[in-house]
């Protein structure tokens, strides 16, 4: 207590609250869940355990009673947008207010995306994101890069970005034709060079030239309003390029995941593909979990442009509680947001042109809310397989684990006291982004965050954002071949990619028939399609 009888917090990065301790909370991990109290020291959480208790005379520690509440890791987000350039203008939510609305809503990880225009060296783009991240976030935060363009010296900037710079999966647009979009023989490429150099390939999966002669259409037709958006992108759109990624990262033995998984079908491509073998993550959106593209059809055209993002939200109002099932089964592993903002004034730009409205909602601040009240509340994720798809199986992935996604001794004090009977109405008036419409305003949620620590510093108590210091969160290198996703990947590489025939040379001779088959004795390739033929 200082002398005005509250408890001082320093927060900074140079100043990280020295000491603090959670009592009487219950511990959840992906995998287990405890009542045990944590301490966490200079950033870092020093003890986990039963009754712990502060060595005598300790100064400048704070308590923190989370008795009847969960303790679980902060979350990680693995997909959001801050003030990206697009589509003739950037999005409104900074590296400073986007921060500020993942910690608010407990999440105290994000990753974002260095996206280079066509030509542009990925390097530059990097140090681009960088430079804009490092003076503003206030939780951690690391980075994917997106490949936009190809030629085969880009393979060095990738080496270099994943040896050196702390990036380990680099993003293909599928869609956004002449803008960001990849072709397939570029993309082959890429998939080809990240697994080459350790990294997760990723995609937007969307045919972008089956959008871009839809657009045209709708436009003719005379239907220029949002409604033309979700039309312009039916879901076989999402589900063809999300099949083809699939074939793509099998055939060069690459990890692949898929970013804004938002329809059935395409949910359905990734779980097959998992389920015959393929080394596949999928990621639905906290948008494509809680609602659904009804909206487009709205009246009133700023609702409808507000919920303009690509792959759209799907009308079929039974798709969320789908994806909702597969993010519980396994079969999806992660949940981002995409959180990419724009205000009413912005979206404006698409007036009479659907095709104009920059694309992209809110979610960073909402996600773990709507996580447990669509996903929890409704009894399909327990409190860890909550914990695994809000942090853990991210930091898996993309190798930040478990200095992230974990409560353990020596894992970075990225901390949220949760309480799971608690609820708030999400509105405009009160939420921390800058954007001036919520999709999920109006909506009733339970489970919320008391306090939130991230980096050892409380930036949440008792349900109140504290003033936060621009820059004080730090970047995290991600670094290459990730067990989670490379051990099997490596075992693969030990089997016989492809099969010769040895067959006498002469082509006119007698043709022979072989009685019981050994035409390729132990050539059985794995995944590849060639097996049925080899076993003859
Ligand atoms: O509509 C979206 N998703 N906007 C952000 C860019 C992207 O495609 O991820
Ligand atoms: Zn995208
Ligand atoms: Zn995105």
């Amino acid at each position: 207590m200082d002398s005005a009888g509250t408890r001082s917090v320093i927060n900074g990065r140079k100043n990280p609250t020295k000491r603090i301790l959670i009592k009487n909370g219950k511990v959840v991990n992906d995998d287990l869940e405890f009542f045990a109290d944590i301490l966490v020291e200079d950033g870092i959480i020093s003890a986990v355990g039963p009754q712990l208790e502060l060595p005598a005379n300790t100064t400048n520690t704070e308590v923190i009673n989370a008795e009847g509440k969960l303790v679980i890791p902060g979350g990680v987000d693995p997909h959001v947008h801050f003030q990206l350039p697009f589509m003739g203008t950037c999005s409104i939510d900074d590296f400073y207010s986007g921060t500020v609305a993942a910690v608010a809503g407990g999440t105290t990880t994000i990753i974002d995306f260095a996206i280079p225009t066509k030509g542009q060296s990925l390097l530059d783009a990097y140090k681009q994101w960088r430079q804009w991240a490092d003076e503003k976030v206030v939780c951690d935060y690391s980075l994917h890069v997106a490949v936009t363009w190809w030629k085969e010296a880009l393979k060095d900037e990738m080496k270099l970005l994943t040896e050196v710079h702390g990036v380990n999966s680099f993003k293909m647009f599928m869609a956004y034709k002449d803008v960001f979009q990849l072709d397939d023989a570029d993309m082959i490429h890429v998939f080809d060079c990240c697994k080459n150099i350790g990294a997760i390939a990723q995609v937007h999966a969307e045919n972008g030239d089956m959008v871009a002669e839809n657009v045209r259409r709708l436009l003719a037709a005379g239907i220029c309003g949002p409604e033309g958006h979700e039309q312009s992108r039916p879901e076989e759109v999402e589900a063809e390029a999300t099949n083809r990624a699939i074939m793509i990262a099998n055939q060069t033995n690459c990890p692949l995941y898929v970013v804004h998984v938002m329809s059935k079908s395409a949910a359905m491509s990734v779980a097959d593909a998992r389920r015959k073998g393929c080394v596949v993550f999928g990621e639905p959106i906290a948008a494509g979990l809680a609602t659904d593209g009804r909206n487009y059809y709205h009246t009133c055209w700023r609702h409808a442009a507000a919920h303009v993002l690509s792959p759209p939200l799907r009308p079929d109002p039974s798709t969320p509680e789908f994806l909702m099932n597969l993010l519980a089964n396994g079969d999806l592993q992660t949940t981002g947001t995409d959180h990419c903002t724009f205000s009413s004034e912005q979206k404006a730009m698409g007036k009479n042109d659907f095709s104009k409205i920059p694309n992209g909602v809110n979610g960073v601040e909402e996600r773990m809310s709507l996580l447990w009240e669509k996903g929890v509340r409704t009894g399909k994720l327990d409190h860890c397989k909550f914990v695994a798809v809000t942090s853990t199986n991210a930091a898996k992935i993309f190798n930040i684990y478990p200095q992230k996604g974990r409560i353990q001794v020596g894992s970075d004090a990225d901390l949220v006291v949760w309480d799971p009977d608690g609820s708030k109405t999400i509105s405009t008036k009160t939420h921390h982004a800058a954007v001036d419409f919520n999709i999920f305003d109006g909506m009733h949620v339970h489970g919320v965050p008391r306090d939130v620590i991230t980096g050892g510093r409380i930036v949440v108590r008792d349900g109140q954002l504290l003033p936060l210091q621009k820059g004080t969160g730090k970047f995290v290198p991600t670094l290459p071949y990730s067990p989670y996703v490379y051990s099997r990947i490596h075992q693969r590489d030990k089997i016989p990619k492809w099969v010769k025939v040895d067959r006498d040379s002469d082509p006119t001779s007698r043709v022979r028939h072989l009685s019981g088959g050994s035409k390729a004795e132990g050539h059985k390739p794995l995944l590849r399609g060639l097996s049925d033929y080899v076993d003859g």
